[in-house]
């Protein structure tokens, strides 16, 4: 969410509790009619119902940001681990370059966003066994050298492995991919 987009959210906020707040009191004035009237079972239902969208699902009364945890952040690097080998290989630089430039971003979201996961310091594992050699991968691909990425490679894939095992999760093992698990994508670079 960019930073538009939640002073935006938080100006719908303050607009519903405005509304929210007009309906609260339109209701108790009801409540304390329908009371003198002598009907007790408004007087007991809840205050304001939040307003419904169009498809009748109460909207809630507080927008609930989704914040995603480091297992799911670790997917998404597990892609893009796996898809810079596959160009890679495939002399795809482009794309290898795509891939890792994606990576990187993800790492820095992670350092940003779950700095410490568990008294795990994550962020500064990160700066520690990442960062150095993602910049030797990058050189390697603007080189276009196979031979000097695939050492980066398996050096950031123990990188992975080794965190992994100082989070207590040695029993995530990543490796180095033999084949594609993504068969709707061309990893050769395109014909020209
Ligand atoms: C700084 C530490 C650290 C680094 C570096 C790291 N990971 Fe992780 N990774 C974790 C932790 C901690 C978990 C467990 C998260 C949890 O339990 O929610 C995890 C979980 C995972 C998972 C399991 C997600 C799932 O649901 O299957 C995968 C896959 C993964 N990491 C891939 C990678 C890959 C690939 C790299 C390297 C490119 C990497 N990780 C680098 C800390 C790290």
């Amino acid at each position: 969410m960019s930073l538009d987009d939640s002073m935006q959210a938080r100006g719908k906020v303050t607009a519903r509790c405005t509304i929210a707040a007009g309906a609260a009191s339109l209701i108790a004035s009801v409540v304390t009619l329908s009371v003198v009237g002598g009907a007790q079972t408004l007087a007991q239902s809840p205050p304001a119902k939040p307003p419904a969208t169009p498809s009748g699902q109460a909207v809630p009364d507080l927008p609930k940001v989704y914040m995603p945890g480091l297992g799911e952040f670790m997917l998404v690097i597990q892609t893009h681990h796996a898809k810079m080998w596959l160009a890679a290989r495939e002399k795809n630089w482009a794309l290898a370059e795509y891939q890792l430039s994606e990576m990187k971003e993800v790492f820095s979201e992670v350092q940003e966003l779950v700095p410490k996961y568990k008294d795990i310091p994550v962020g500064d594992m990160i700066d520690a066994i990442v960062t150095g050699v993602i910049a030797d991968m990058e050189k390697a691909v603007e080189q276009k050298k196979l031979k000097e990425f695939s050492a980066a490679y398996g050096k950031l894939t123990a990188a992975c492995n080794d965190c992994h095992k100082a989070a207590s999760r040695g029993f995530i093992q990543i490796r180095k991919p033999t084949r594609s698990s993504f068969d709707n994508e061309e990893f050769r670079p395109p014909r020209r």
